[in-house]
């Protein structure tokens, strides 16, 4: 792929401010020229993030993750440049310059495997609602489901046959290669293209944009599996979508819902909740989280009450919490699932649950009892054990008073002996945490380099070269100046020789500079380290002066390794360590 031109670059961010697009995943502050938010890329409590409209990039010293809008993608989405670049744009509804033809054939690709699955996902449909075999409706409405709600989503019926689908899919056109690659067809050893579903009910999942993207396949009994799902093609990816997030994103309530199966977020929905989503038969991933964090303010996690969706409820539970998402529980009583209440008790009922759901602190107060008996001594001190530890992780001091005072009047323990026991947890931690933190600071500071191995050899050049670096952004109309004083094999470490390799040509090119341009061919790493310069140094301007000490280190760096008698220990040494390295 040819380098996309500067100039739709420039547009491309213009159209998506770095600002903005941090505000939709956390909550940004101004200061001063810059703005702060908590990292969105790893999990703090201070912010350590800066963004620089300036020129529209940011960078977290916390984590080191750095970039512009297309590295903000490429790291929130988990996607390649382009695919990044071309996300921008599509949101700026901008037309991508023109593509090569490897992109071509995957653009395409991705287009027939949509095309399919709305095809199939009508096929099913018509199948459910005027085929011969009713078995699929009838499996549908004896759960309850009334017409509308099969309609709204779009259900279906796969026939028990071994070709239907593929055979209807043959005669509109679409190559059997097509249908596997979009993960309704499967190829036997043999060769023979077959239906993937077969004799099943299917539910369809649809994106934000309304695409159908994948299915999930139920079985009319009680035979296994339970649940076929879609694999991984080039339009889906099961960790990262939701099931009916297409109804979710546009409700009114700003709280979500998050049930276990397709079935519950149907019948929630059905009784008026639009607000419910549901995994596609995995656990709940971080991006999935972070998705939902995209959209709600809160969310209220609506598992199974059995003790694997309560397994679940503690999993997804710190995900929000790494996401910064506020989360309740549901607690339900005289049901497995929402499904089962709702039908019991209805609609009415199971607002008042999600309206008294409790907060987390809540639910992990009442697991501290589970498999203890606490009329024994033995149960009690064990039980009071747990609970200490729960309330010392509390951070606010009034909510934490709040539960001892709750705890102490439900269990009967005297308050004075609960917080003093809390209070004492809490310095453990405070310990604790310092240390963990001073260790991770060390062994930091101990560790390879991975991207720049060179640097821990050469350090007092490894430094020279960034602040050249660092000269070289902010002035980028000196660079011819700065190639004939510091010609690059001057640089010892090759990470920093490759980036100023590259930042030259292109202000050699362009008479400017801008470090968006030289994102394309380096990984978001590599990237970020390259921001993340550029941040360091924002403030600290590198004078000439400086610049001209920085090269004087280089010049005298490159005497020394001349071997020579007046070769010092050290510099042997060194000259040891970099012949090994290039080998
Ligand atoms: P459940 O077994 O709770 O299914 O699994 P459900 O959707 O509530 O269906 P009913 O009410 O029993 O008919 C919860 C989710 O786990 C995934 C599916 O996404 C399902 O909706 N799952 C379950 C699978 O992917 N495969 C399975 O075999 C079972
Ligand atoms: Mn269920």
């Amino acid at each position: 792929m040819a380098r996309l031109p500067e100039e739709f670059l420039q547009r491309l961010r213009d159209a998506n401010d770095i600002v903005d697009m941090f505000r939709s995943y956390a909550e940004v502050k101004k200061r001063g020229r810059t703005y702060v938010c908590c990292c969105p890329f790893h999990s703090e409590k201070t912010p350590s993030c800066t963004i620089y409209p300036e020129n529209q990039s940011f960078f977290c010293f916390g984590c080191g993750v750095g970039g512009d809008s297309v590295t903000f993608v490429r790291k929130m989405e988990n996607v390649g440049y382009m695919d990044a670049v071309q996300i921008l744009a599509q949101r700026a509804g901008m037309q991508l310059p023109a593509r090569s033809p490897d992109e071509e054939r995957t653009a395409n690709l991705r287009r027939r495997c949509l095309e399919i699955n709305r095809e199939t996902a009508n096929f099913y449909y018509m199948q459910l609602v005027k085929g011969e075999d009713k078995r699929g409706l009838q499996y549908f409405l004896q759960r309850q489901l009334r017409p509308e709600t099969i309609k709204k989503y779009g259900l279906g019926f796969a026939p028990d046959a071994w070709n239907l689908l593929r055979d209807h899919l043959r005669s509109k056109g679409y190559h059997e290669n097509e249908m596997v690659a979009a993960g309704v067809c499967r190829q036997s050893e043999k060769g023979n293209v077959y239906d993937y579903f077969r004799n099943r009910v299917m539910f369809p999942i649809v994106d934000t944009k309304g695409s159908v993207i994948a299915f999930g396949g139920r079985v009319l009994d009680d035979s296994k599996p339970k649940y076929l799902n879609t694999n991984d093609t080039p339009v889906f990816n099961k960790g990262k979508n939701l099931f009916s997030l297409n109804f979710a994103k546009n409700a009114s309530s700003t709280t979500f819902l998050l049930a276990e199966g397709y079935m519950d977020v149907i019948a929630v929905n059905q009784a008026g909740f639009d607000n419910v989503v549901a995994t596609l038969g995995t656990a709940i991933t971080p991006d999935q989280a972070r998705l939902i964090a995209q959209y709600a303010k809160e969310v209220v996690i609506s598992y199974d009450s059995d003790g694997a969706g309560q397994a679940a409820t503690q999993r997804a539970m710190n995900h929000f919490a790494d996401v910064g998402l506020p989360c309740r529980i549901l607690k339900m009583e005289g049901a497995k699932d929402p499904d089962e209440f709702i039908k019991k008790f209805g609609r009415d009922r199971f607002r008042m649950l999600i309206d008294q759901a409790g907060d987390v602190n809540l639910f992990q107060l009442e697991r501290c009892k589970q498999g203890l008996d606490t009329d024994t001594e033995i149960g009690k001190t064990e039980y009071l054990r747990r609970v200490v530890q729960v309330l010392s992780e509390i951070e606010n001091d009034l909510q934490r008073e709040v539960y001892i005072s709750r705890i102490s009047h439900e269990s009967g323990i005297r308050k004075e002996v609960l917080l003093a026991q809390v209070t004492e947890a809490i310095k453990k931690h405070r310990y604790g945490e310092k240390r963990r933190t001073f260790r991770a600071i060390e062994s930091q500071s101990l560790q390879r380099d991975e991207l720049n191995p060179d640097a821990k050899l050469f350090p007092r050049e490894s430094k020279a070269e960034e602040r050249i670096l660092a000269y070289l952004m902010q002035y980028p109309e000196d660079c011819e100046m700065l190639w004939q004083r510091i010609p690059p094999e001057l640089f010892r470490t090759e990470f920093h020789r490759k980036l100023y390799v590259r930042i030259c040509t292109f202000c050699k090119e362009t008479g400017s500079f801008d470090a968006s341009a030289v994102q394309e061919e380096l990984t978001v790493e590599e990237f970020s380290r390259l921001i993340g310069i550029s941040a360091r140094y924002r403030d600290t301007r590198v004078t000439r002066n400086v610049v001209e000490e920085c090269a004087d280190v280089l010049h005298q760096a490159q005497q020394r390794i001349t071997p020579g008698e007046d070769m010092s220990d050290d510099d042997l040494l060194q000259l040891v360590a970099s012949r090994k390295q290039k080998k």
